[in-house]
């Protein structure tokens, strides 16, 4: 089987949740041998930033990559290494230890652990643990991208998938190997994301076995800002860094969905897997929306300019001598409207409404006013434009929804998810 048609179980919060329930929680993090182990500290701070506590298996490979005293400053509780020597204890044998926490989260999952796990091998602590539980097991794969498609791994996740176990990950990019592909563990926010999920015992889970929720669905996504310009070299634009809609694109494709992302002048580059077309103006955005249609879903992301100089001329304008700069402004047009009443309008339209005061009163206004299904809002009196967060409040027509801050791709994955609940 190949690694793309993986039926990895993606695991992604339910409607309605709430973060004071995880304050109880417990998560048992076995941390195995990979590069990618650094990364589950960031997992550990991103966890109890979420109220949810955790404790930290180090596997042998493990304590290659990271030590046991970073994870144990960070967790507040002990690390356990050898099984061995947590038998002698005595207050604590490895199956209390399997048994004390919610939910087991194996981060990175090695192609040895994976391997080890599906075949009942019982030869450390991680893996005696694992044997041991009777709680559900979240896996987190890490692996060169070869080792990740190799047939032997693929077997064991379905092996592993059939026991009943969580996946996350593994996405696709620049590898520590050198190599590109599928492999790399998935970030810390996602991994975080799919915890909460497991831990809130979703029944939608079952529902996200299926991987790819959005296939045969197409997606529209406009991002980054749009240039005006008012002669060969100068132009009106905005800070609009483009990772935003960029996230959402990439977040849509890995779902399945089929994305073409018309994109303004950015310095990103193209996701994986989606079609991107580069526009400058507000005229050119539109009409690429307009020919990218029909389409199942419209996110429209794009900080779009509302206005353009009136006249765009050949050759620089001179500075006038004197009096006023002759700056004549036209509006626009604006394409979440357009696309909003076209005779193709997709099913579901997205709108973004950045605002710096009133934010759920202007963005219930504003989904009225232009006609769409859902505006995400967010305040930008902060660093949201440009930097790599962002708190979304999901304004719909019967109600809204606020999602706490959060990386800007973890909050795009969420928003996908959202988007494949509604298209289903
Ligand atoms: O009108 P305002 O800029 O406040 O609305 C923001 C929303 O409208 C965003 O979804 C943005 O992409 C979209 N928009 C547009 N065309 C414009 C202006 C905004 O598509 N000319």
């Amino acid at each position: 089987m190949s690694a793309s048609a993986q039926p990895s179980p993606w695991v992604a919060l339910g409607p309605g949740h709430s973060y004071k329930n995880m304050m109880t929680k417990h998560v048992l993090l076995i941390i195995g041998g990979g590069i990618a182990a650094y990364k589950s500290l960031f997992l550990i701070r991103e966890l109890s930033r979420r109220g949810i506590s955790s404790q930290v298996i180090l596997t042998k490979g493990g304590s290659q990559f990271v030590t046991a005293l970073s994870a144990g400053a960070l967790t507040n509780k002990p690390v356990f290494t050898d099984l061995w020597e947590l038998d002698e204890t005595g207050d604590m044998g490895h199956i209390e230890l399997s048994r004390s926490a919610d939910l087991i989260v194996v981060a990175p999952a090695t192609a040895n652990l994976l391997a080890r796990a599906a075949q009942g091998v019982a030869s450390d602590l991680a893996s005696t643990t694992l044997l041991a539980t009777d709680k559900r097991v979240l896996y987190a794969p890490a692996m060169n991208v070869r080792m990740w498609e190799a047939a032997a791994t693929q077997r064991n996740v379905q092996t592993l998938i059939d026991d009943g176990a969580l996946f996350v990950g593994p996405d696709a990019g620049d590898m520590a190997c050198g190599e590109f592909g599928e492999g790399r563990m998935a970030e810390p926010e996602a991994i975080a994301d799919a915890v909460e999920a497991a831990l809130m015992g979703d029944t939608s889970l079952d529902a996200l076995r299926e991987p790819k929720p959005l296939a045969g669905q197409s997606a529209l996504v406009t991002a980054g800002p749009t240039r005006e310009p008012l002669d060969p070299v100068r132009y009106l634009s905005n800070h609009s860094s483009g990772k935003q809609g960029y996230a959402i694109a990439q977040a849509l494709a890995d779902l399945g969905a089929e994305v073409t992302l018309v994109s303004g002048p950015t310095a990103l580059p193209a996701p994986l897997g989606v079609t991107r077309v580069v526009v400058e103006t507000a005229e050119e955005m539109l009409a690429a929306c307009e020919d990218a249609l029909p389409a199942n879903v419209f996110v429209s992301v794009a900080a779009v300019a509302d206005w353009r100089p009136a006249t765009r001329t050949d050759k620089k304008t001179k500075k006038p001598k004197d009096g006023p700069a002759p700056l004549e402004l036209v509006e626009n047009p604006d394409i979440l409207k357009t696309i909003c009443a076209h005779k193709k309008r997709p099913e579901l339209v997205i709108g973004f409404a950045a605002e710096t005061h009133d934010v759920v009163k202007l963005a219930r206004a504003k989904r009225l006013r232009k006609t769409c299904d859902w505006i995400v809002a967010n305040d930008v009196s902060g660093d949201v434009m440009g930097g790599d967060a962002n708190a979304m409040i999901l304004v719909k027509e019967d109600g809204e929804e606020s999602w706490p801050r959060m990386d800007k791709r973890a909050a795009a994955r969420k928003l996908a998810r959202e988007i494949a609940k509604a298209l289903k």
